[in-house]
């Protein structure tokens, strides 16, 4: 019993890491980078941005990394290694795909040279770097809301196949 009450807890965890974590990406998407690019000085728009991002960016972090653990901890507990060769769990290899995404660019891909690209190509043209960063942040978006609903139906008993 005591076993499997950790296992709701790690569940209770991976739902409150996701909600902070995507609903965080929906408002730094649907809300903050299309007010952003309404900006017409250029230097407050990137100023603007690295500092909100900035601390996003915090916040995504630890929810990344709260999510990932009760999410492997869930796949150990269960020693449900094999799911992920059935397709019928598509659901749980687009929530593993979208977690390495996210955590190769937090943890890796910015601060090794992403920040700095961007930087370099808003000073260019910002309109056009905050369209790609725009439509980047859409398929990302797109990618998660899918993978929330396809895990929420999935690990209910609707499997789609
Ligand atoms: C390392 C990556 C991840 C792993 C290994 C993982 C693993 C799991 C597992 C095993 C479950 C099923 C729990 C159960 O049926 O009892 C689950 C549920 C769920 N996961 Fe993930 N997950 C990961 C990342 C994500 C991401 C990135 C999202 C959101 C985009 C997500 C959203 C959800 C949701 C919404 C549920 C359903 C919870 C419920 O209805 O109770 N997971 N996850």
């Amino acid at each position: 019993m005591q076993d499997y009450e950790g296992y709701v807890l790690a569940r209770v965890l991976h739902v409150f890491g996701v909600i902070l974590w995507i609903g965080g990406v929906a408002f730094v998407t649907t809300v903050l980078i299309p007010s952003l690019r309404r900006i017409d000085d250029l230097d407050s728009r990137i100023e603007l941005f690295e500092k909100l991002e900035g601390r996003f960016g915090v916040q995504a972090k630890v929810t990344t990394l709260v999510a990932g653990i009760s999410g492997f901890y869930m796949v150990i507990f269960n020693d449900a290694w094999e799911l992920y060769l059935q397709l019928q769990f598509w659901w749980l290899h687009l929530m593993t795909l979208v977690w390495l995404i996210f955590t190769l660019v937090l943890f890796v891909l910015e601060p090794l040279f992403l920040h700095q690209w961007f930087r370099d190509m808003a000073a260019e043209n910002s309109d056009m770097a905050f369209r790609r960063l725009h439509g980047m942040h859409i398929v990302l978006l797109g990618l998660s809301l899918l993978a929330v609903l396809g895990a929420v139906a999935g690990s209910h008993g609707i499997l789609f196949f």
